[in-house]
Formats: structure tokens, sequence, C-alpha cells
């Protein structure tokens, strides 16, 4: 009853030559709850509507439960579409609503039995009688779900269907979305440019970037084993900190990752891990620090794997429970260009007082002289050629940011000593994949 859905090496381009959704291969199993996440306009609802049938596969195949079913007409596809405009009658009821797909597939029968065991587990007996104006936004959203349950469908396709709902509506509903599925056991292919979301809700995401799919797993394996930069960069709250680091392998010496004004020494015996590093000797690489991966600290307190950083407090961010202290340690973050506007800029007009060295313009001028300059792309393309040297790049306030307790006495521009885990360090290649950690390479190797 719950079904299979196979994509394979599935395309489609709207304009000649500009492929939307590009050699798409994806196995979701019956019952699965599978979240496809990404960036706005990066194809995840027409991948949605090519496996409800309302988009034509250019290239590829859709299978269903194993059989071939590209040319399948949506009626017959017995799957269930949920969108974030709600998208209910508005003349009428939410009862007539959500029997109004029974009655088209079962023209002769009474839709009321299934209609109230729908209702009764939506818990929305009482709005049965209302019409969609009568209902608020969270109410509509569940009485398009209830349209969705109520056919009892082998699959359903939900396409943000919470965002257009206020964050502590959108939190509630997500989690009796999150039960709802599970109980019915039926596979659902639920697409968001939502992390948290995407985190909270799958079995398993699958992250695409330009119709392109990056990388699928459980939540816990994108986020502790990103293939590349950009899944990286795309997980996580706060963002993964990314700076520009250049290895170094001496014969005669500790392999150093330098970080600007500052480096990382990788301690010996060289883990197997940091042993792959060694063939990137004098090239560039992305260092990846989780805000978790670092902490405050005085270097005395450093515990095995630990090695000890300085950084000159940037900015504060308060958020009730925790502070994200933003420092500026001296190297040149790296940059993932679809994933720019979120980043919170460190210059804020609120902040225009305390300011030492310039005025708040002069230091966006050159920030945004150093973005411009920006060298610092972070791309899964094919590796560029490296620009402009460290030296002759202008300094970028607020590089790494690390997560504290509230109860910990900080102030703007002081100079505080961190600890970085380097059991938490990601490496990336100048193209963006994930060098380490490298779970996979590892055995191979002699120490
Ligand atoms: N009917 C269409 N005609 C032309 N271009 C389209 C059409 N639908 C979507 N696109 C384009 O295809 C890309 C992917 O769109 P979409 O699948 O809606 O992305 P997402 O759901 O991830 O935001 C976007 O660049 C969008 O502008
Ligand atoms: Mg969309």
């Amino acid at each position: 009853m719950t079904r299979a859905i196979t994509l394979n090496d599935v395309s489609k381009s709207y304009t000649r030559g500009a492929r939307v959704v590009d050699r798409l291969s994806l196995d979701i199993a019956p019952g699965e709850f599978l979240v496809l996440l990404g960036p706005s306009g990066c194809g995840k609802s027409t991948v949605l509507r090519m496996i409800a049938g309302l988009e034509e596969i250019d290239e590829g195949r859709l299978f269903l439960d194993g059989e071939y079913g590209n040319d399948l007409p949506p009626s017959e596809r017995d799957m269930a579409m949920v969108f974030q405009n709600f998208a209910l009658y508005p003349s009428m009821s939410s009862r007539d609503n959500i029997g109004f797909p029974l009655r088209i597939e079962a023209p002769g029968s009474d839709p009321a039995p299934r209609v109230d065991a729908t209702a009764r587990m939506l818990g929305i007996e009482d709005l049965l009688d209302r019409f969609p104006a009568q209902l608020s936004g969270g109410e509509r959203q569940r009485v398009a779900m209830g349209r969705a349950i109520a056919r009892h469908p082998s699959a359903f396709l939900m396409d943000e269907p919470l965002s257009n709902l206020d964050a502590k509506l959108r939190n509630h509903l997500r989690a009796e979305i999150s039960q709802l599925t599970r109980e019915l056991g039926v596979t659902t292919v639920y697409v968001t440019h939502d992390q948290s979301e995407a985190m909270s809700l799958g079995d398993r995401v699958a992250v695409l970037r330009g119709g392109v799919l990056q990388q699928v797993g459980s939540p816990r394996a994108v986020y502790a084993l990103p293939e590349n930069v950009f899944v990286a960069a795309f997980i996580g709250i706060p963002r993964i900190n990314l700076l520009r680091g250049l290895v170094r392998a001496p014969l005669d010496g500790a392999m150093t990752i330098s970080l600007g004004k500052q480096f990382l020494r990788l301690p010996e015996p060289l883990s197997l891990d940091h042993q792959l590093l060694r063939v990137q000797q004098g090239r560039e690489v992305i260092v990846g620090l989780r805000s978790e991966a670092v902490r405050i600290a005085k270097p005395a307190a450093a515990r095995t794997g630990e090695v000890a950083l300085t950084g000159l407090v940037e900015h504060l961010e308060f958020q009730g429970h925790e502070v994200l202290v933003h420092f500026n340690t001296g190297s040149r973050p790296a940059l993932v260009p679809e994933l720019e506007a979120p980043r919170p800029a460190p210059d804020r007009p609120d902040r225009r007082r305390r300011r030492e060295g310039g005025t708040v313009l002069e230091r966006l001028r050159v920030r945004a002289g150093a973005l411009r300059a920006g060298s610092a792309m972070a791309t899964a393309e094919p590796v560029q050629p490296d620009p402009a040297p460290a030296a002759a790049e202008p300094r970028v306030p607020g590089d790494l940011i690390v997560r504290t307790t509230p109860d910990i006495r900080l102030r703007q521009s002081m100079q505080v000593p961190l600890l970085v885990d380097l059991a938490h360090l990601f490496v990336f290649d100048q193209s963006g994949r994930r060098i380490c950690p490298n779970p996979d390479r590892l055995p191979v190797l002699e120490e």
C-alpha cells in the first residue's frame, strides 16, 4: 500500500540547455520520510512535481514500486500532495474540502466515516463546518493535511507545507506531521529550504544544489560527515565556520594548517585522518569548525587533541540560553556563494558608538572590498586558481563564531584564548570536497 519511489538519472529543463534538475537518482523506501532540502530555486518543487506526474520528466526514469512510471497520469499514482498555500476550496466547508477527493475517487459512496476518522486523528472535529476564511493559517493547513490523509494515499508529497505559518505554529505542526506520518507509515517526500525542519523530520535528508544532488543520508550523517563544503555550510546552526587554510607539511617538522595570522599545529604522531592532509602540502584548503569544535579556555586547560588559538571579540550575539561570540582570529573566511545572505553581518548600527578604528562605513567598505576581492569562493565546481595572495586582502572581521554560556564575561575588543578540538576538524579541498574526516580511507593507512 505504501510505495517505493525510485528516480533514476532524472533531468528536467524548462528552457533549452539549462537543467533545473540534473541527473537526479534517489531510492525512497516504502514508509520512509525523505526530505528534499536546498536553497530556493534549486529544483525541489520540480522534483516533487515530477514524482506526482504534474511535470514531465525530460530524461531518466521514475519507478513506483519497481514499475516504470514516467507516463502514468497523476490520478493513477495514488499520491496526495500538500502545498505551502493550503489550496483549499474557499466555497466549501472543511468537511467538504476533506471529503472532496473521496467523492471524486468513489462517486457513489458516503465519505462521512473517513472524513470523521481523519478529523479525529487531526483533532479538528470542531472545525468541520467552518469555511476556509473562518480558519487560522494553522487550522487551514490541518484541513489541507486532512484532505491528503483521508484518501489513504500510498505516498504523501509535501511542498513546504509549513512555510506560511509563524514559527511557533510551525514547530507544533512539524511535530504533528512527524507523528502522523510515522503512525500511518506512508512514504513521504517533504520539500523544505529550512535545514532545521529537514533535520528534525527526515529519516533521510537529500541535499540539492542547483538541481544536483549533493548528498543523501540520515540527519546525523549529513551533519557529521558532509560530503562537501556546501552541505557543511547549509546544515547546522550557527553555520559552520569556514576558514581558508594552507597546509604546511615540512619533512622535519610538525604539520600545521596556517589560518592567516595563526596556525593549527597537528599533534604528533599524526592521526590517520591528518595523514591524509600531507598530500595537500603547500595547497589551500578550507577548514571547517562547527561552533562546538571551539571553546573559550586557556592553553593550560587543553585536553588531548585540543590546540590553542586566540580571538579578538568582534560582536556578542545574545540568544538567551547561550551567547554566540563572533571572533576575529586574523583568518580569511571561505564563502559559499548561494549561502552568504543569512550570515549575520558583524557591523550593526547599534554598535556604532563603541567602535574603535574607523567609522562603520569605512569598515563596511573594507568588508565589502574583501567580499568582492572574494577569492574565498568555495564551490563544488572545478578548482579555480587563487587570484590573490593572503596578505593583499583586507581583514574581514568576525571570522569565527563560538557558542558559550551567557554567564561568561566578555567585552568587545577583548583578546580571548580559544581551544580547538581537532577531533571536530573538517578540512575540504579547493573544490569543496571533504578530505577529513574520512572514515572510509582510514583502515588502509599504516601507522
Ligand atoms: N514552469 C516553469 N517554467 C520555467 N522555469 C521554471 C518553472 N518552474 C520552475 N522554474 C525554474 O526552475 C528552477 C527550479 O524551480 P523550483 O523547482 O520551483 O525550485 P525550488 O522549489 O527548489 O525553489 C528555478 O530556477 C525556477 O525559476
Ligand atoms: Mg519550491
